[in-house]
């Protein structure tokens, strides 16, 4: 019954700040002390950063994408800028999996936050390949599979775009290991719940929504295309009202995490996100304009947790339609 004698209610008490256990995300059968993840190819192996960024905040870190042979990647130009974001056709330049293993590997137990591999083959056998070699990688807390790339034996149409080359990847990564697979899907299909679904049902257990979009821009003066290979992937800004539209549509047609990637520079892009259904999120472009980008957006969700007296769990798909 509500007390009819108080005239003037005592002030609602301002909820106390979220305790470190109630930041807590759950994928597959790892946990990770907060929701925000540096994306992959914009934080290099994990271990490049250390001076500039306190590892203890971040969620996870997800390296650049590994290949079973190292790669020199595409010719340059291979970055420009746009008024609302990057495009990179960076071409997944990498070490290769032999100095990942040698190099990088070894300093993931040491760090301060935790560290999920991302792969990509041009074959199934690649993919099998890179995640039977995750499985030996000390504290790795999951692999991102990275679906965005040409299957050499399907005449090079992206296994993404695909949804029974989605299956099988997944399929095979699942009987290939008890680390958490995370499925990065492509934006450049017509829709991605059916993909997302795909993976899902081959069980995977979160899906990273998303990779960037293809784009391209044209140099006037040289009047050709500003990139070497003439397309490349859009992130940043430019992105996010179309990437927060995918995570809306995936996260209610999967019952598996998703993890959005796209555009997020502030907090307010980051509460869209989980307002929309994600339960994660990943930093990426932002963090080349300001690399503590990730302790500002969490301090910010945070500070919105406690002012509005809600938990993460919460806040993760509370907007509602009408
Ligand atoms: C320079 C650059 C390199 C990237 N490399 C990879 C990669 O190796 N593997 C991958 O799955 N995604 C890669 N991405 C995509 C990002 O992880 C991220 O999904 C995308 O940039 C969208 O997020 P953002 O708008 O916050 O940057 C790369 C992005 C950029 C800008």
């Amino acid at each position: 019954m509500p007390d009819s004698t108080k005239r003037h209610p005592e002030p609602q008490q301002r909820h106390p700040e979220p305790k470190a256990k109630d930041l807590i995300i759950q994928i597959g059968n790892q946990s990770f002390t907060n929701p925000i993840f540096m994306a992959s190819g914009t934080f290099g192996y994990g271990d490049d950063l250390t001076d500039l960024v306190d590892y203890s905040k971040l969620g996870a870190i997800i390296t650049k994408g590994i290949s079973l042979e190292p790669r020199a990647g595409n010719p340059t130009p291979r970055i420009i800028e746009t008024s609302a974001g990057l495009i990179n056709s960076i071409g997944l330049q990498n070490i290769g999996l032999k100095a990942f293993l040698k190099d990088k590997a070894p300093l993931y137990p040491k760090l301060k936050t935790r560290v999920i591999a991302n792969i990509f083959g041009t074959s199934i056998e690649e993919f099998n390949e890179l995640t039977d070699a995750m499985n030996r990688v000390e504290a790795l807390a999951g692999i991102e599979l990275n679906i965005s790339c040409p299957n050499v034996k399907k005449g090079g149409v992206e296994f993404g775009v695909d949804p029974k080359a989605t299956t099988e990847v997944v399929k095979n990564a699942r009987s290939r290991t008890k680390l958490p697979i995370i499925v990065k899907l492509t934006p450049n299909v017509t829709d991605m719940t059916i993909i997302a679904k795909a993976a899902a049902d081959e069980g995977a257990d979160a899906l990273t929504v998303s990779n960037t979009f293809l784009s391209m821009r044209i140099d006037v003066l040289k009047r050709r295309p500003s990139l070497a290979t003439t397309f490349g992937g859009i992130s940043g800004p430019a992105i996010l009202p179309i990437i927060l539209r995918q995570v809306w549509q995936v996260s209610s047609a999967v019952k598996i995490p998703v993890i959005a990637s796209g555009g997020i520079m502030t907090t307010h892009d980051a509460l869209e996100y989980l307002m929309a259904g994600a339960t994660a999120i990943q930093i990426g472009t932002a963090t080349y304009i300001n690399p503590k980008a990730a302790h500002e957006i969490l301090a910010g969700i945070k500070d919105y947790l406690t002012s509005n007296n809600l938990t993460l769990q919460d806040l993760i798909g509370i907007a509602k339609e009408g």
